[in-house]
Parts: structure tokens; C-alpha cells; sequence
């Protein structure tokens, strides 16, 4: 155990390579363009492996290895206004101790240690620095655990509320024939307020700036389906370290979810990851026919009586990273 705490810093973009290194560490599939979407959305803090070496008593220097801005560990915190009604802000509302009510919610993410600093406490130190921050500006935490994590938010307070696991798909030839017929359509700029009131009862809090740079990040998977002129479901994607991940996906039923899926992978040859809400099991068939393989599972936590939103409509869910 480390004989000092070295302190949590703010990361800014100069941190960019520390933190590709963590994501690559743990095999996760952030790459630069996520942590630029992550610190733009919300804000980080990390621990330099050089504080974490010098407040030593045990012999890690070697570990540490070379370079100033190393960092040993990192958490990153995206806030989200939670909409009217939701019941997380309700929830606060009828809480008589809380002196003010909440401003929204906001995901805990990225709580990575280096291999070489484990079970020192570091993970325990940068999530603590984060729900400080947060009850200070009143907002609910929620994330998305791995079982790693899982024992490190339980004993900090939180609890599970619903799962998903993820699935991956190596890369494939594309079928020329398989967007023949789409039973969808890419997103259009008069489709923003529609998709914003679909989503808003599933995810509960207000995440348009993310859903804008998906878009923008992978054009292809952004598509919506509608009926009569109304949306009934939606997908985006992004592009990612060792795979593309598709979702969110939010839809009225399997059958749209479906459609959906079908086009977006339609245009997709490289690997590709989803991460798929355990209550859709009845996509699965369709997910292992294409060559997809369970990787891990994940469980929604909050210290909140609820995570925001009714998650009857989540498909795929964006990304433990992102909510
Ligand atoms: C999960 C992770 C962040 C934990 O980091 P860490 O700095 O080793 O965690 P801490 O030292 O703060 O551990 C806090 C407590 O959680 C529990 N804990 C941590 N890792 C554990 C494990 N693998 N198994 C069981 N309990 C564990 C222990 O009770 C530990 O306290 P103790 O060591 O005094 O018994 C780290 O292993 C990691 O980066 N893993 C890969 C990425 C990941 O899964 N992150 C979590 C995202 S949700």
C-alpha cells in the first residue's frame, strides 16, 4: 500500500496517450477519438504513475516505466439533464435530506488502473473523487459495471438495476445484396426532434450532443425507422480501437429493433461489437447466426433509487461508457 495518496488531476488533451494506454490495457475499445468525445462531453481526472511511484514503499519504480504524464489511473464523469418526470429526479424530489434538488445524472466511466497498480486503492480513490464531485453538482451517478468493477461500486454504495452483455463480430465480407431492400433510412437534420422525443422516455435524461457526434462520427449507422411519419426506433455507431460499436438502439418493438440492426450491419465489414439489453434476448439468434460472440457482461448501477429512464425501449445500449 502506497505510504501517501497521490492526488487525482484534471486531464486534458496532453493526457490523450496516458489514457489510450489505460483503455488499452484493460482490452477495452476506446480510441482517441472516444477519449476526445468523452473529455468534450464531460470531464476527467487521473493519477500520474509518477505521484503514484514516488508515494511508495514498495519497490514498483520498474513497473512505473518512463514518461512524465504516465498515468497510473483515470475516471471520467458525462453529465446528462435528466428530462421531466423521470423517475431519478423524482425520486430526489421526495427525498427530504437532499437540500436541493438534482441537476441530472451523470455516467461514471473509464475507473481503469494500470496492471502494474492494482489493488492499492487506486480505483476506490479516482471513483470517490468523481461522486464528490458529483454530489457537489448535484448529480445522480450511474454506470455501467464489469465484473471487475462490480465488488469496487458495491462497496461504495451502489446498486444493480438491469444488465446487457456484449457481443462481437470479427469482420466480414460485405453481401452486396443485404441493403437491397432497407426497412430503414439514414437519419435526415429534419429527423433530430423526432428522434430526441423517442428517446427521451427510454434514456430519461437529454443526450442529443452525443447522438449529433455519433452521427457524425459514422454516418452509415445513424438511421431511423418510421411508420406513418412517426419515428419508431433509432441506431447510431461509432468507430473504435479494435472494433466499430453499434448503439444506441432504441425501438418500439423486436421487429423494428430488427430492422434496424439488419441495415446498419449491412454496411459494416469490420469487427463489430454491440452490447445487447439481457430483457432482448430475442435478437440473440440473429446475432450468433452472423458470427457474433459473447464477450463480457455489464450491470447499470446507481446510488439513486433508479437509473434514469424506462428501459422497456433500450435495444443496445451506447456503451458503458457513455450510458
Ligand atoms: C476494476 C479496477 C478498476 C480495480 O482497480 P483497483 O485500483 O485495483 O481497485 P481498488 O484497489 O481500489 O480496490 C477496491 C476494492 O475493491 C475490491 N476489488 C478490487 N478488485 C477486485 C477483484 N478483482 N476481485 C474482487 N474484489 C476486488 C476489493 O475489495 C478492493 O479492496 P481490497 O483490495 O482492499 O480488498 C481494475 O482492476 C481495472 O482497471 N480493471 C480493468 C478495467 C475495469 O474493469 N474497470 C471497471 C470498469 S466498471
Amino acid at each position: 500500500m502506497s505510504s501517501s495518496t497521490p492526488a487525482a488531476r484534471p486531464l486534458t488533451e496532453a493526457d490523450l496517450p496516458g489514457c489510450l494506454e489505460l483503455s488499452r490495457s484493460a482490452q477495452w475499445n476506446q480510441n482517441e477519438a472516444d477519449w476526445r468525445m468523452m473529455l468534450a462531453l464531460g470531464r476527467g481526472w487521473g493519477i500520474d504513475a509518477e505521484a503514484v511511484v514516488a508515494g511508495s514503499d514498495a519497490g514498483i519504480e520498474a513497473a512505473a516505466g518512463a514518461g512524465k504524464r504516465r498515468l497510473a489511473a483515470s475516471v471520467v464523469v458525462i453529465p446528462y439533464r435528466l428530462l421531466p418526470g423521470d423517475p431519478v429526479g423524482a425520486a430526489a424530489g421526495s427525498d427530504a435530506r437532499r437540500a436541493a434538488p438534482l441537476a441530472g445524472c451523470a455516467w461514471v466511466s473509464m475507473v481503469l488502473v494500470l496492471p502494474q497498480f492494482k489493488r492499492r486503492g487506486l480505483a476506490t480513490q479516482m471513483l470517490r473523487h468523481a461522486l464528490e464531485y458529483l454530489r457537489a453538482a448535484r448529480l445522480a451517478p450511474v454506470l455501467d459495471a464489469t465484473p471487475a468493477g462490480y465488488p469496487v461500486y458495491l462497496q461504495e454504495g451502489f446498486g444493480p438495476a438491469w444488465g446487457f452483455r456484449r457481443y462481437r463480430r470479427e469482420p466480414v465480407a460485405l453481401d452486396p445484396d443485404a441493403a437491397d431492400a432497407p426497412r430503414t433510412r439514414l437519419v435526415e437534420a429534419r429527423d433530430w426532434p423526432g428522434v430526441m422525443a423517442f428517446d427521451a422516455p427510454a434514456f430519461g435524461a437529454d443526450r442529443e450532443r452525443l447522438l449529433r457526434l455519433l452521427a457524425d462520427r459514422m454516418p452509415q449507422a445513424a438511421r431511423v425507422a418510421e411508420q406513418d411519419g412517426r419515428i419508431t426506433g433509432f441506431a447510431f455507431g461509432r468507430d473504435g480501437r479494435e472494433a466499430s460499436q453499434i448503439g444506441p438502439l432504441v425501438a418500439q418493438s423486436p421487429q423494428v429493433a430488427q430492422g434496424l440492426l439488419d441495415d446498419v450491419l449491412a454496411s459494416v465489414a469490420g469487427a463489430v461489437q454491440v452490447d445487447l439489453a439481457d430483457r432482448y434476448l430475442a435478437l440473440l439468434q440473429g446475432l450468433v447466426a452472423r458470427g457474433f460472440v459473447l464477450q463480457r457482461p455489464f450491470t447499470r448501477m446507481t446510488t439513486a433509487a433508479a437509473p434514469p429512464g424506462a428501459p422497456a425501449r433500450v435495444v443496445l445500449v451506447a456503451g458503458p461508457e457513455l450510458g
